[in-house]
């Protein structure tokens, strides 16, 4: 993670090729969402830090944590009710995040997902590949099952310039209380 922090700081190159990372466990509750909060806060830091070291205003939005899962009930909830405002919105703001210079896609490994909602997650991954726009993921599944979820065509491109980082061990969930 250390190592992959260090690479933040090219973000202001003209060509930072940041690696995208990938933290995958079968198992719930190892701390991927964690490690993903910490990678979006150091993100951060970096950007902020940058941009007064070369004397720039700071982007207003550097980077964006985005929970499929919660976004996807949204999704399935305001199509089921036919509300389309609400689905126009909530495209509008996934669409965006094809366009943030860092982003998080928590949960990205949604079997459940339904063929429109996975077909906005597709475009939002393919423009960021496309634009070499860093992304992490977290998940479930592993980097080689992705085109179950997906095509075999955007798994193929999720794994292009990946950093595979699977996470081991047993559940930590609750342990903070104790
Ligand atoms: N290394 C760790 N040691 C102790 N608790 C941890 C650790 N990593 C995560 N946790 C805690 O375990 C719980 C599950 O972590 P989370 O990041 O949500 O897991 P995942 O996203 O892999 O399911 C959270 O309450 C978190 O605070
Ligand atoms: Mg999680």
């Amino acid at each position: 993670m250390d190592a992959y922090v260090a690479t933040f700081e090219r973000q202001f190159d003209d060509k930072p090729a940041i690696k995208s990372a990938y933290l995958y466990s079968d198992e719930p509750g190892t701390g991927k969402t964690t490690t993903a909060a910490g990678l979006i806060n150091a993100w951060l830091r970096a950007h902020y830090v940058g941009a007064a070291r070369l004397g720039r205003q700071p982007l207003r939005k550097p980077a964006e944590f985005f929970d499929l899962n919660e976004y996807q009930t949204a999704y399935n909830l305001a199509a089921m009710a036919g509300d389309d405002v609400k689905l126009q919105a909530l495209t509008k703001r996934l669409n965006e995040a094809a366009r943030v210079p860092f982003l998080v896609l928590d949960d990205v490994g949604i079997r459940s997902a339904s063929e429109a909602f996975r077909g906005l997650v597709h475009a939002v991954i393919n423009a960021r590949l496309a634009a070499g726009r860093p992304t992490v993921y977290t998940s479930n599944i592993e980097m080689g099952d992705l085109a179950d979820v997906y095509d075999a065509r955007l798994a193929d491109r999720i794994r292009d310039n990946c950093q595979d980082l699977p996470f081991v061990g047993k559940s930590k969930r609750g342990l903070r209380k104790k």
